[in-house]
């Protein structure tokens, strides 16, 4: 059976990858990852507020949440040192790289044109095998429009693209008047791959201490739906490779998700809920399923159900939202 998939130039041997969350910090987990069958990792991120005002924000990543998902990492041993700054950051991503076999995809996340694009550089430098550009952007300035937010985005990535010679992939948020014209604009200034998607963490009120608080929440397989749709949907008509990211937590996710276009599907939450030794099961349970369905390669199914090869594709490019509330007043009746 070969699970093997070329991601954006890289020879990965199966379509699983920790994408970047507090599993992906340091040595010790990725080489957990690594024995466990993970076939390449996206590290946590280097944060633009980390970097340009280092001491400052630093406690705020440094806690971020992780009260919210602390039972969670119980799986995997407690760190023994954790990446403080940018220094150490690219001192980890040498370590990392003198110690594993599995490509090692830097990460770099901010949203404003700025001197922390200069980390993409450095990340390179420190012999990352590629770079993800997680543009995690939220537009709350009424003046700037769709049009001025979409520029940022081609312009942080033209300027990374001129400046390293790794393949870059660019992770983005699901919500754009038009993703397909963004999606063409991204393979425009240079993206060799889009992973799909942000997850954004909504804030709660507290109604003890009438105060918002943060919360990082866990995903349900049910997300995959969304990758799913926009994946087919671009698949074939943009140039680029396509990550999955949100709500893959089994080897039927990952099937529809590479039948959707997908080339590799990323997983950390569910990573966090059952362990690392969940990537194995994953591959058993492909293999198993391809077996019995007659599939010898990921290759072979790759987009086989993308928009361009669907049998339905209505039921892809429109909302038909009143037969799909149609049919689930009928299903009902018959519950
Ligand atoms: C605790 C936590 C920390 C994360 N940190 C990062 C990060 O530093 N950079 C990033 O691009 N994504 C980060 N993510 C997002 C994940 O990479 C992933 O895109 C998202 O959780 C959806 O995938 P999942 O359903 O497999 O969790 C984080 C997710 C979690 C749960």
């Amino acid at each position: 059976m070969r699970l093997n998939t070329n991601y954006m130039g890289l020879e990965l041997k199966n379509p699983l990858v920790p994408s970047s969350s507090p599993l992906t910090e340091n040595l010790d987990n990725i080489k957990i990852l690594e024995d466990n069958g993970a076939s390449a990792v996206v590290l946590l991120s280097l944060f633009e507020e980390q970097i340009e005002q280092e001491d400052s924000t630093l406690e705020f990543f440094m806690d971020y949440g992780t009260e919210s998902y602390a039972e969670s990492l119980s799986y995997f041993p407690k760190a023994h040192e954790f990446v403080s700054g940018p220094q150490e950051y690219l001192e980890n991503i040498r370590k990392i790289k003198a110690a594993v076999e599995i490509p090692v995809i830097g990460s770099l996340n901010g949203a404003t044109p700025g001197g922390w694009m200069e980390y993409a550089k450095k990340i390179e430098a420190a012999g990352a095998d590629a770079l993800e550009l997680n543009i995690h952007y939220l537009p709350v300035d009424f003046n700037e429009t769709s049009a001025d937010v979409e520029k940022r985005y081609t312009d942080i990535v033209s300027w990374v693209k001129a400046n390293v010679s790794i393949p870059v992939a660019v992770k983005i948020g699901s919500r754009f008047s038009s993703l397909p014209a963004v999606a063409k604009a991204l393979e425009g200034a240079g993206a060799d791959a889009l992973v799909m998607f942000n997850r954004f963490y909504h804030p709660d009120v507290d109604l003890e201490k009438l105060v918002t608080k943060r919360q990082v929440q866990l995903s349900h397989a049910r997300e995959i739906r969304l990758p799913m749709r926009w994946i087919s949907i671009l698949r074939g008509n943009v140039n680029v490779s396509f990550a999955a990211s949100g709500g893959v937590h089994s080897a039927q996710d990952v099937l529809k998700l590479v039948m959707s276009g997908a080339d590799v599907t990323m997983l950390a939450s569910a990573l966090m809920a059952h362990g690392p030794g969940l990537i194995r099961t994953i591959e058993k349970d492909l293999i198993t399923w391809m077996d019995e369905n007659e599939y010898n390669s990921i290759d072979q199914m790759k987009g086989s159900m993308s928009l361009i090869h669907s049998p339905k594709p209505q039921t892809l490019v429109r909302d038909n939202y009143m037969r799909t509330l149609l049919e689930f007043q009928a299903n009902r009746g018959k519950a």
